[in-house]
C-alpha cells in the first residue's frame, strides 16, 4: 500500500535528546555549568511551542545512566539545577495543566531529588493538557533489564512474553509510541535513549547546541516530520 504524504500529519509524541550544553559553554569560555543553566532556560519556551503545535506527549532526556561518569562537581551541579528547576517550574507546569512523570532508576538519585520527583508526579497526576516525561538517571538498556527482571519475578511463562506484555513492563507503559526524536548538537547517535520505544520513530538531528534551540526550530522539526513517509516496513 502506498503511504501518501499527509501535510497535516502531526507528531503526537516527541522525544528530545537535549545535547550540547558543554560545547555551548566552552565556546564562550564559560564553565560547563553555565551551559547547563542556559539549557534549562530553553525548557519553558519549548513546552509552550510543543503545546501550540499539538504535541500531546513530550519526553526530555535530562540525565542518562552513563552521565554519572562525569566529574563529581558536574553531576552535583546537574542535580542541584534539577532541584532548583523543579521548585521554580513545577507549580507553573501544574497551572498550565501538564502531567509530569519521570523515567529511570530512582535508587541512585539523591533523596532530595527523589522527593521532588514524587511531589511533582503527585501534584500533577490529574492534569491532562500535556504529558511531560523527564528521563532522569535513565538508560534504555536498564529499562529493558528492569522489565525482564519484573517479568521473571512475576513468574511469567516464556509463552506469555510477547511484544505487548513486554511493553507493559516498561517504565511508562501508558506512553504512546514515539513519533519524532529530536537530537541537538549534531551527534548521530541514540546514546541509550528509549531503545524499545524508538523502533519506528522519525529522527530530526540539528547542529544547533541545546541552549540555542529555539521554538522556531522545534516548529521546523515538526514540519519536517509532516513531510515524511512512515512506511514501517511496508512499501
Ligand atoms: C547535555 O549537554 C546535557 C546532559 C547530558 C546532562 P552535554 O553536557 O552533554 O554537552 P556536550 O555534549 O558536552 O556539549
Ligand atoms: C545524551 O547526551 C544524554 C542526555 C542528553 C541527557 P550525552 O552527551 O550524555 O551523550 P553522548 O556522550 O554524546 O553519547
Ligand atoms: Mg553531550
Amino acid at each position: 500500500m502506498l503511504t501518501r504524504l499527509d501535510p497535516g500529519q502531526k507528531p503526537r509524541h516527541v522525544a528530545v535528546i537535549m545535547d550540547g550544553n558543554g560545547r555551548w559553554a566552552q565556546r564562550r569560555w564559560l564553565p560547563r555549568a553555565a551551559g547547563h543553566r542556559a539549557g534549562v532556560a530553553v525548557l519553558e519556551p519549548l513546552i509552550e511551542v510543543a503545546g501550540e503545535t499539538g504535541v500531546e506527549t513530550l519526553t526530555l532526556y535530562a540525565f542518562s545512566t552513563e552521565n554519572w561518569a562525569r566529574p563529581e562537581d558536574e553531576v552535583g551541579t546537574l542535580m542541584q539545577l534539577f532541584l532548583e528547576t523543579a521548585r521554580a517550574k513545577v507549580p507553573q507546569l501544574n497551572e498550565r495543566g501538564a502531567r509530569l512523570r519521570f523515567l529511570g532508576r530512582r535508587d541512585r538519585l539523591p533523596a532530595s531529588v527523589r522527593s521532588a520527583i514524587e511531589e511533582a508526579e503527585e501534584l500533577t497526576a490529574a492534569n491532562g493538557q500535556l504529558d511531560l516525561y523527564i528521563a532522569l538517571n535513565y538508560g534504555g538498556r536498564s529499562e529493558l533489564v528492569d522489565a525482564a527482571r519484573r517479568m521473571i519475578s512475576d513468574g511469567l511463562a516464556p509463552e506469555e512474553v510477547d511484544e505487548q506484555t513486554f511493553a507493559s513492563y516498561l517504565y511508562a507503559p501508558e506512553v504512546p509510541e514515539i513519533d519524532l526524536v529530536i537530537r541537538t548538537s549534531g551527534e548521530l547517535r541514540v546514546s541509550n535513549f528509549l531503545l524499545w520505544q524508538i523502533a519506528y520513530a522519525e529522527f530530526y538531528v540539528t547542529d544547533t547546541l541545546w541552549p540555542d534551540f529555539s521554538p522556531e526550530e522545534f516548529r521546523r522539526a515538526v514540519e519536517s516530520f509532516a513531510s515524511r513517509s512512515r512506511r514501517r516496513g511496508g512499501v
